[in-house]
């Protein structure tokens, strides 16, 4: 049955919240363990239905899986590869499914991943993954609706990227470990998901250095010299960016635990700038808190270090009610300001040119029926929603299970009035409401 989230609003947040493992890294360590005729373990992995599907999407390959919740740890055992085609039916689900391309085509020699198509934030192409893997000698064709790429002998080269792609770096990464000679990714992707990836697999056997930098150096190696791990993945940085916003918009003041403040400087620097009170209290946490009325500022949404594309929803809420006028650029994806229309349904001012978008702040927003066009626009509702007068009811948010765990549980435990319910349900007083 369909669920929504209800929140009755305007309730500053107090407490301790504690990050999970970060989505974006885990589900690629989870296709990194197909590379080995072994088992990895991975700890730290966070409750979300990006990771049943992934579990799913090896499952069909031949991997053999044991995820625990309680211990937020997995064991894969990719001893046996039975099939090298990753379905449409998953893909379509989750777009880091095709990260599987990679690791099939390293270690099988040959492997067939439906392509994505475009998504709820843009065209989102996958022609880079493709030309590199061709530049590695991969011969590559696509057939209804397929990727087909065959190669047994791969051979290490220059890789130049026209823009640093986090899939792309990662899915050349993972077909170029066992490449024969030396692999240079140039332009590459240096988000902390990436250095997550380049030391699992080093742990792993792998020679991977510069991960973090615009350059990545793979050795390759040869495929018995790799093995079986156990490691644990980094916290979410974004999971934790949003909590931030969260308190930016109710006021109060939290301890966000388990977290990296370094990877979210530039979000942190935004935050104090606008009026936010941060200080980093050691180098897993920190302590957030808003007394005062915030002011506008301007975002540009750049690959990492700079201010993360998947921060600008969350950002966006926050400024609707700092006083002025904020210009927010979405650099990176061509539709993803879906969160407008539903900010604007709570009274938020805003207006859309193009890639820009001009916040006019408001006073206060009331709650009302909203959706989650897709995993930031929820979180944006969930933030608009906390801070705004009176109840606000937020559909489609399966968007928001794929990127944030137990977040009623987390919420609830800071002060905050939300509730997930079934979409006809009484909610208090005897009221039926009919959602
Ligand atoms: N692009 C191309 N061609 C390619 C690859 C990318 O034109 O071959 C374009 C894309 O269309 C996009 C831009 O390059 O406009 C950046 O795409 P990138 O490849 O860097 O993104 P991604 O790997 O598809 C990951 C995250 C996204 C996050 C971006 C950017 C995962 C599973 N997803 O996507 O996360 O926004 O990097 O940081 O790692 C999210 O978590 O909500 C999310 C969307």
């Amino acid at each position: 049955m369909e669920q929504k989230i209800v929140i009755e609003g305007e309730k500053e947040l107090f407490g301790e919240v504690s990050i999970g493992g970060a989505k974006n890294a885990v589900l690629k360590l989870m296709a990194a363990a197909l590379l080995v005729e072994d088992t990895c373990t991975i700890h730290n992995v966070p409750d979300l239905s990006d990771v049943e599907t992934m579990i799913d999407v090896i499952g069909t390959l031949g991997a053999k899986t044991d995820y625990s919740k309680k211990t937020q740890t997995i064991e894969i055992d990719a001893t046996n590869i039975t099939d090298f085609v990753a379905d449409y039916k998953y893909v379509s689900k989750m777009r880091a499914s095709f990260n599987v391309l990679g690791a099939m085509l390293s270690r099988c020699g040959e492997a067939k991943v439906a392509l994505p198509g475009g998504c709820a934030i843009g065209e989102r192409r996958v022609d880079f993954h493709i030309k590199g893997l061709q530049q590695l000698g991969a011969d590559v064709t696509i057939e209804n609706g397929y990727v087909i790429a065959k190669g047994k002998n791969l051979v290490g080269c220059d890789i130049f990227l026209d823009i640093p792609s986090v899939g792309a770096t990662e899915n050349i990464m993972l077909a170029a470990v066992y490449a024969n000679g030396v692999t240079r990714i140039r332009n590459a992707a240096q988000e902390p998901e990436i250095i997550d990836l380049a030391n699992f697999l080093n742990v792993m056997g792998a020679d991977i250095v510069g991960a973090g930098t615009s350059e990545l150096i793979i050795n390759g190696v040869s495929k018995g010299s790799m093995h079986g791990v156990e490691y644990s993945t980094i916290p979410d940085r974004i999971e934790a960016g949003s909590y931030m916003c969260m308190v930016a918009a109710c006021g109060g003041e939290v301890i966000i635990q388990n977290m990296l403040p370094s990877h979210l400087t530039f979000v942190t620097n935004k935050l104090l700038e606008i009026g936010v009170n941060i200080r980093v209290i050691n180098p897993y946490a920190l302590k957030i808190s808003k007394k005062n009325k915030l002011v506008a500022t301007d975002i540009i949404t750049q690959p990492f270090p700079g201010f993360p594309t998947d921060m600008q929803a969350p950002i966006m809420a926050v400024l609707t009610l700092a006083d002025g006028v904020s210009i927010i650029t979405e650099s990176l994806y061509e539709n993803r300001f879906m969160q407008i229309p539903e900010l604007r349904r709570m009274g938020a001012n805003i207006q859309q040119e193009g890639l820009h978008a001009l916040v006019k702040g408001v006073d206060y927003l009331t709650g009302t029926d909203v959706k989650a066009s897709d995993l930031r626009a929820g979180a944006a509702m969930i933030i608009a929603a906390l801070a705004a007068k009176g109840r606000t009811i937020i559909g489609n948010i399966h968007h928001i299970d794929r990127g944030y765990e137990k977040l009623e549980e987390k919420l609830t435990a800071l002060g905050a009035n939300i509730k997930r319910v079934a979409t006809e349900t009484i909610l208090s007083d005897n009221q039926k409401v009919n959602l």
